[in-house]
């Protein structure tokens, strides 16, 4: 890894809703076919990365099979992975298959003058999202400890208001606790999301929250209730992060919206 004083670049890809079975589809579309093609683009477009982020819900209906596949997929990139767990996922069964000297579910790290945190904001059996105080501990504690690095924090749930009101009643329920730990540390610059499957690029508190699109469907901006995007394609976010902690993001998505998107399907 770069442990240098250059510039660090960082793939993230999110929300990939693999199935257990390779073929299967979900509200109309092959995840998997979607998973490889924005790696594929990234790959073009943005390698060599330093680090790869993947921040949440890499499983539908989790097994031992499609996290396989995950891990094999990403291998292939050789480049150091960090996954970490989203409210579809099997938090354990994550942590026993990303175990391998490249791919891992890891909370902290640091590069460069940077430090990246990686949080788990699952709550067993529900959609939305919460820190426990084990989490918001682990926070301070990394930030405590590292006050010369710039701080990157990864976490599934987004929390500021998507202006969605059915996805935000699904967001970090204690966002407020989140900030009040943020707030006593100047040199946090960057939270980067998943779950939201759709662009968030808002400045808070001195911090730019960022929410990335999903590697399959996207859901459809400012919508009340539950609504998919027929327009929006599969994407992925890649971070150039400055030893000077500036830093420069950008989205890149496939040329072509999904085929075979089943518009009016309820079963997220
Ligand atoms: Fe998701």
């Amino acid at each position: 890894m770069n442990e240098l004083m250059t510039d660090l670049s960082i793939l993230q890809i999110t929300d990939c809703h693999i199935l257990p079975c390779l073929n299967e589809t979900f509200l109309g579309i092959n995840t998997e076919h979607y998973f490889q093609a924005v790696i594929e683009l990234a790959l073009t477009e943005n390698c060599p990365f330093d680090l790869i982020i993947v921040t949440g819900d890499l499983a539908q209906n989790p097994s031992q099979g499609s996290y396989q596949r995950i891990l094999k997929q990403i291998e292939t990139i050789e480049t150091p992975c960090i996954c970490l767990p989203g409210n579809h996922d099997d938090t354990q069964l994550m942590q026993q298959i990303f175990n391998t000297p490249l791919v891992s579910c890891r909370k902290q790290i640091l590069l460069g003058n940077w430090q990246l945190i990686f949080l788990n904001s699952q709550v067993k059996g529900v959609p939305s999202g919460r820190l426990s105080n084990q989490e918001l501990c682990f926070l301070d504690d990394c930030l405590s400890k590292h006050p010369n690095h710039h701080a990157l924090i990864a976490v599934h749930h987004h929390c500021l208001e998507t202006k969605s009101a059915w996805m935000d009643a699904m967001m970090i329920e204690n966002s407020l606790e989140l900030w009040t730990v943020i707030g006593k540390y100047p040199n946090v610059k960057i939270i980067t999301t998943g779950h939201i499957h759709q662009l968030m690029d808002i400045e808070h508190e001195g911090v730019r929250v960022l929410g990335t699109p999903s590697t399959c469907f996207q859901f459809k901006p400012d919508s009340p209730t539950f609504s998919l995007d027929n327009i929006a394609s599969p994407g992925y976010r890649q971070m150039t992060l400055s030893s000077d902690g500036r830093f420069k993001t950008l989205i890149s998505r496939l040329p072509e919206p999904l085929k075979d998107l089943q518009i009016d399907s309820l079963g997220y």
